[in-house]
């Protein structure tokens, strides 16, 4: 698939005040700092649509990227960050939760995963609780450029056997670097099956 146009659209506080649920939408979450808002740029081939950091805990409200007037990316906020009060975390938590199954056209949430690490509990959790929502959804390894083939490999399954632990069928997943472009056709190939299906 090919992007001719990536639009920013809205920052919408909840899920109400969303465009309307008129067209596939397809989200992006994960730890903060995991570089979710990187993946949509290098997805996009634009370095600054979607706001990236160094800092933690920079996207903060649901962002919406209209792509060839057809389709949404949402860029979410990050969770584990940990320089938050708890009354933070309960909203954050409250309004991904209201987000996810309140979307209506959304058709599937990428989950991040840092490459470089071994299976954290927090992304388990995470990926836990859409399946007792019954969200579907993908998982995307990311920074792979920032080591080894090798120990991304050993991290990719080591996390494999770790949802295989409580899931029968396995997602699909991809091994991507906002850096290197790595991942990109890949997932534009899957969003463009998805949308014509
Ligand atoms: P929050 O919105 O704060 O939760 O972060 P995020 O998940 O959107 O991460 P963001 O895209 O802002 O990236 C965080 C940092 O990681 C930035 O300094 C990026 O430049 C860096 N980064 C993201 N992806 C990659 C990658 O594939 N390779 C390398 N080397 N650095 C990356
Ligand atoms: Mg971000």
């Amino acid at each position: 698939m090919i992007i001719k146009e990536a639009l920013y659209v809205i920052s919408s506080p909840t899920v109400e005040t969303c465009p309307k649920p008129d067209k596939p939408e397809y989200a992006f979450i994960g730890r903060s700092n995991v570089g979710k808002s990187s993946l949509i740029n290098m997805l996009c081939n634009r370095e600054k649509l979607a706001k990236t950091s160094a800092t933690p805990g920079k996207t903060k409200i649901i962002n919406h990227f209209l792509i060839n007037k057809s389709w949404y990316i949402v860029d979410l906020p990050g969770y584990g960050y940990a320089k938050i009060s708890q009354s933070q975390r309960r909203q954050w938590e409250q309004m991904i939760e209201n987000y996810l199954r309140k979307r209506e056209n959304l058709v599937n949430v990428f989950i991040l995963i840092d490459a470089r690490h071994s299976p954290q509990a927090n992304d388990l959790e995470f990926i836990h609780n859409l399946g007792k929502w019954e969200i579907p959804f993908t998982l995307v390894f990311t920074k792979a450029d920032k080591e080894k083939p090798a120990v991304v490999e050993r991290n990719v399954k080591a996390f494999a056997d770790k949802l295989r632990e409580s899931w029968q069928f396995l997602p699909r997943q991809f091994i991507t670097s906002a850096e290197k472009k790595t991942g990109r056709d890949e997932i534009l190939q899957f969003i463009d099956e998805c949308n014509k299906a």
